[in-house]
């Protein structure tokens, strides 16, 4: 596609006084002129519907596949900037709430938009615990699943399935309907995560247990056998932490529009939320540290590595847990998960994957192709490397994604349901298909 050319005269900057927040536009097909109001850096792509060439044209649309240029709604929640790798929950670094915050706290600053007084945590804490049970039908439900079944299509069917137990989260106009929801949601993920796990290995359940910290909890649900009381290791239990607070929102991404999307038919959260726990599956997407673990895997060794990303650049592979829609720069999640893993390996043992990894980077961010595309390491390149070590199966990473992503989820379905400006998500398209024709009786086809 070319690039649009400035009109003569437009490459002027404007001066003070003649400057206006508006764009001139000369519809070619009519010699017409529009002045469109800028706000925000962005026009309205409904003001173009003006231009038409005739009255019954439908009105010139702007063409955007994947959204790559198209602002869908308002947000204040989380701020990246791509370019400088810049990454802020309601205006707080992830570098200072990676340091000094604990998940349920972000998770509520990301909510709620501010950091909550010590009481609000210890109601909102207390809230989350005590909605951490599931239904004991959901534990019959999970037994349905084959054993080697994928347990994020597990998570996405237990989600989906709370909907049934809870009639009352249609009620999503209700304030206090939401914010049960939203207790429940977030106190209930890391539950089903944890059975969908248990569920594979044919362990029985562990129950919640309500004296333990969020990711504590989630350790000890995963992990507990014969004990009376789990005690998670507190490297670990930060760590986990840590990887929860670095996954709790990015903006507007695949899932969360997903969950905008999807929620904006006004179904009940649990169903939007299945929707977006369904999108975070792809491999493009939370599916990546999978792949990431498996590619290293299949690479095998740092010797293979600089082949390996010959490949890359002939297009015959991907290096996984690279590039990123937004990011054209080192992801600020990535670099302190790289940071986390060592500590975590201080307990554990080294990853033999950590050396492939490091290796990989070192000749990515010094070859040409990297380079040219600003292909950087993203959050998923080391994550898994964290997860492998903590014991977990890769099938269960992108299931530590959707856990703490659904505090995100909530807080963008949130928004979305107080923005007056929202309606059904609804998309237009260009019709390229063929121009109306006769059926034709079968004995007549070609
Ligand atoms: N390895 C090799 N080449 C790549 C990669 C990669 N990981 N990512 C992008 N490219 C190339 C791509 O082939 C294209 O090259 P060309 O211009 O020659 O056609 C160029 O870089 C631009 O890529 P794109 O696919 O147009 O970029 P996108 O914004 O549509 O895709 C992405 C972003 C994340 C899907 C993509 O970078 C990718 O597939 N990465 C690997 C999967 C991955 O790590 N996903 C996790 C994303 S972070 C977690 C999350 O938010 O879910």
């Amino acid at each position: 596609m070319n690039p649009v050319k400035p009109l003569s005269g437009l490459e002027e900057t404007p001066s003070q006084a003649t400057r206006r927040d508006s764009l001139s536009v000369t519809d070619n097909r009519t010699g017409k002129q529009y002045e469109l109001p800028i706000e925000h850096g962005a026009i309205r792509a409904a003001d173009l519907r003006q231009m038409r060439t005739s009255a019954d044209d439908f009105g010139l649309m702007s063409y955007d596949p994947a959204y790559t240029n198209t602002a869908a709604c308002v947000s204040r929640i989380t701020y990246i900037d791509g370019d400088k790798g810049i990454l802020e929950y309601r205006g707080y670094p992830i570098e200072e709430l990676a340091e000094h915050s604990t998940f349920l706290e972000t998770a509520y600053l990301i909510l709620y938009g501010s950091l909550p007084t010590r009481k609000q945590l210890e109601e909102w804490t207390w809230h989350i615990t005590h909605h951490t049970f599931i239904h004991e039908s959901i534990k019959k439900f999970l037994d349905g699943f084959h054993y080697d079944a994928h347990p994020m299509g597990m998570l996405v069917s237990t989600v989906a399935a709370l909907s049934t137990f809870y009639p009352d989260a249609k009620d999503i106009f209700n304030p206090q309907s939401r914010q049960k929801q939203t207790y429940r949601l977030i106190g209930k993920m890391p539950t089903l995560a944890a059975f969908a796990y248990r569920h594979s290995l044919g362990m029985p359940y562990a129950y919640p247990d309500n004296e333990l910290s969020y990711p504590g909890n989630f350790l000890s649900m995963l992990f507990k056998t014969t004990e009376v009381k789990f005690t998670p290791n507190a490297t670990l239990e930060r760590a986990l932490d840590l990887l929860f607070i670095l996954h709790a929102d990015h903006e507007q991404n695949c899932s969360t529009s997903a969950m905008r999307g999807v929620g904006s038919s006004h179904v009940d959260p649990y169903c939007a939320t299945a929707a977006a726990t369904a999108a975070l599956y792809g491999p493009l997407h939370g599916g990546a540290n999978e792949e990431v673990v498996r590619m290293l895997t299949e690479i095998g060794s740092v010797a293979n590595v600089a082949s390996f990303i010959k490949r890359v650049e002939k297009g015959e592979a991907k290096l996984m847990g690279f590039g990123h829609r937004v990011y054209k720069n080192y992801d600020p999640r990535a670099k302190i998960i790289k940071q986390a893993a060592y500590q975590v390996f201080d307990v554990l043992g080294r990853n033999p994957l950590l050396d492939i990894a490091l290796e990989c980077e070192r000749i990515a961010l010094e070859d040409d192709y990297f380079v040219k595309r600003k292909l950087y390491p993203n959050v998923d390149f080391y994550s898994g490397l964290i997860y492998q070590a903590l014991g977990f199966p890769t099938s269960m990473f992108p299931v530590l994604f959707a856990i703490p992503r659904t505090a995100g989820w909530l807080a963008h379905w949130h928004e979305m349901l107080a923005d007056s400006e929202q309606k059904i998500a609804r998309p237009r398209q260009l019709f390229l298909g063929p121009a109306k024709r006769s059926y034709q009786p079968i004995e007549e086809r070609g």
